[in-house]
């Protein structure tokens, strides 16, 4: 053994990266935890796999169309950038446009048809303040996304459409099902329960897409599994044990059952670990830490 294993043990208890920060300083080790980071789980592994086949699928005629719900908080966004990192823009040399399977946009606020045209083109740095109406906004987005080649457009947050007027809800949606005729490209939409509202609101829309629903966490085997992965990748030098039944439902209920109050939670519990030289997550670390329970933020709020 060699001199820093003997000091700190082999810490079998971690993933060979987060293993060699264990070892180094506190702030590293702090700047560690800060990091944005990927863990799997089965529901994400899922849905990541129904997104791959739409990139896959051939055109054609009645392309499928996709609507990830959950909570906000929970995990849809994180999703979407792991599937835009798996399908990066390429450069193309034959042409003026990128080539790009998988493009994702962000809805904007109180859309309707001619702000999705102009969003798409603002995003692939098309779009030229001339004023322009509907049809050449249109026909514009169209040649683009046909040069590039897309096959799948992501909207995320489209909850945002419930902002807007019934009449403006209804171009939005008919600029979505213009694009997926059109270019025969699938389109993927996540939002919160109110995305969901509004896609069943209209028949025709709401028999285009599969809903993929991303439910809030329960006490389960799943559960447990994530915190075992948590365990793995916060740089402690001690095991916590985090997926024993008791230290599980105690997460839980401190949590609101999204992955990001729980990540939020266990970030802040590791940074109490360290500071009060314990190097393990315990009870103590849970309640005591910088992190505090949604309940506890409503009263307060309500306080103050
Ligand atoms: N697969 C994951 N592994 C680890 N943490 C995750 C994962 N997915 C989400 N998170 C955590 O949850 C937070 C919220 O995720 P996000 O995707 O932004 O939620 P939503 O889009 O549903 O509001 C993220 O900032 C991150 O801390
Ligand atoms: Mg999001």
């Amino acid at each position: 053994m060699n001199a820093i294993t003997a000091e700190f043990g082999t810490l079998s208890h971690l993933l060979p990266n987060a293993a060699d920060v264990a070892r180094s300083s506190d702030s590293d080790r702090l700047d560690y935890i800060a990091l944005d980071r990927w863990l799997p789980y089965r529901r994400a592994i899922d849905i990541s796999q129904r997104l791959d086949d739409l990139v896959r699928m051939p055109r054609v005629n009645r392309m499928p169309c996709l609507l990830i719900v959950g909570r906000s908080n929970n995990g849809k966004s994180h999703i979407l950038e792991r599937f835009a990192e798996k399908y990066p823009a390429e450069e193309n040399l034959d042409g003026p446009n990128i080539k790009a399977r998988v493009l994702v946009m962000q809805t904007p606020p109180r859309p309707d048809e001619v702000e999705i045209y102009r969003q798409l083109l603002r995003m692939l740095n098309r779009y030229h303040r001339v004023s322009k109406d509907r049809g050449e906004l249109r026909t514009d987005a169209i040649k683009l996304l046909r040069d590039i080649g897309v096959k799948v457009l992501v909207l995320d947050e489209v909850n945002y459409a419930m902002a807007s007027t019934p009449s403006h809800r209804e171009s939005f949606f008919n600029g979505l099902r213009y694009l997926t005729n059109e270019l025969r490209i699938s389109i993927v939409l996540a939002g919160t329960d109110k995305a969901l509202q509004l896609v069943n609101a209209d028949p025709q829309i709401a028999s285009r897409f599969q809903i993929e629903p991303l439910p809030l966490w329960k006490v389960d085997a799943e559960f447990r599994t994530l915190l075992a992965n948590f365990e793995q990748v916060l740089p402690l030098r001690e095991p916590s044990h985090l997926s024993t039944k008791a230290l599980a439902s105690l997460i839980h209920s401190r949590s609101d059952g999204t992955i990001g109050s729980v990540s939020e939670l266990l970030n802040a519990a590791a940074k109490w670990a360290i500071s009060s030289g314990k190097e393990r997550i315990d009870e103590a670390a849970i309640l005591n830490c910088a992190f505090v329970p949604l309940d506890d933020r409503k009263r307060l709020i309500r306080d103050v």
